[in-house]
């Protein structure tokens, strides 16, 4: 079993340290195109092992992809990150051009691979590597949803006081700070709704420290998150290599469901060997129905500019 992350940045380093400790793979491949760099990361985690305990091997590569060979899974985090201030759609100039390439070098080495895509703006990125490999739709999942529930648990844990493992919370939509949604009445507590817990008021608070998540850690540090969202990548990549059939919000083309086509963007689907396998129907209500039209209508705009920079 093997599995490659292209880009040895801050997020594809500590997927692969994630991957690593999680026993997933005999083989994790980091691709980077700055030399000497992923070779660095490599060894360095590589030098780990024996103090984590696991047995994967790290192996890093200035941009030779024949090393990517045989791949399961491929995550790509490759592109610029966020500046204090920017938005992600504000990337796509650079990082449409980045992702296409990226992909369409690993396809030449693992044809039977699946794709998560990180890059940002992540639900055109993905709508786009959909779009030029021409692979089965099942085989390219965006990752944000993951981050963005996991950010919309710890937010509602710190506001009532309880462990983020005993809720349920999922965000769909956009991975964008206006296009997510937090699915506020449809979250719950050890099974009860969080609405028996929060008021009106707290529970729209929670929601807007959600949607901000990644923009509030960008002005903290001055550069785009790396823990959730690279221990999110991991945990994905864990569900495609185990056959573990969780459900997780994840960014996939649409086909009618939620009311949408010609798309990638964020609902609940279930993840295992083969992608994502289905997309769970959670029902959304009239208002959430608009929310989720209005993310959609969003987005497609973003898709819209990947004809104007000539890479779809
Ligand atoms: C974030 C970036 C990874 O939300 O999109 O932190």
């Amino acid at each position: 079993m093997k599995v490659t992350v292209v880009g040895a940045g801050a997020v594809g380093t500590t997927c692969a340290d994630n991957i690593a400790r999680k026993q997933i793979c005999d083989e994790l491949v980091l691709v980077d195109i700055k030399e000497g760099y992923a070779e660095g990361k490599a060894m360095d985690l590589n030098q780990t092992a024996q103090i984590e305990g696991f047995d994967t091997t790290i192996v890093g590569t200035t941009g030779d992809y024949t090393k990517t060979a045989g791949s399961t899974v491929a995550v790509v985090t490759s592109g610029i990150p966020r500046k204090p201030g920017m938005t992600r759609a504000e990337l796509i100039g650079i990082n449409a051009g980045i992702v296409k390439d990226v992909t369409s070098n690993i396809l030449k080495h693992s044809p039977d691979c699946i794709f998560i895509i990180i890059s940002n703006p992540m639900d055109t990125m993905t709508y786009l590597t959909l779009k030029s490999t021409g692979l089965p739709k099942n085989r390219v999942i965006g990752m944000g949803g993951i981050l963005d529930s996991a950010r919309f648990r710890y937010r509602i844990s710190e506001a009532m006081n309880c462990s983020p493992n005993d809720l349920q919370a999922t965000v769909i939509g956009g991975h964008g700070d206006k296009t997510m949604i937090p699915l506020t009445r449809l979250s719950t507590y050890g099974g009860l709704p969080i609405g028996n817990f929060l008021s009106e008021e707290e529970m729209k608070e929670v929601a807007g420290k959600t949607m901000v998540g990644g923009a509030t850690l960008t002005g903290l540090l001055g550069t785009s998150a790396w823990y959730a969202p690279g221990a999110a990548g991991a945990m994905l990549t864990e569900a495609i290599v185990r056959d573990e059939k969780k459900i997780m919000p994840c960014c996939v083309a649409l086909d009618g469901e939620y009311g949408e086509s010609d798309i990638c963007i964020g609902v609940p689907v279930v993840i295992g060997k083969n992608g994502w396998e289905k997309i769970v129907d959670y029902k959304l209500n009239d208002e959430e129905k608009g929310l989720f039209k209005a993310s959609a209508e969003a987005v497609r705009t973003m898709n819209e500019s990947l004809k104007e920079l000539d890479v779809l």
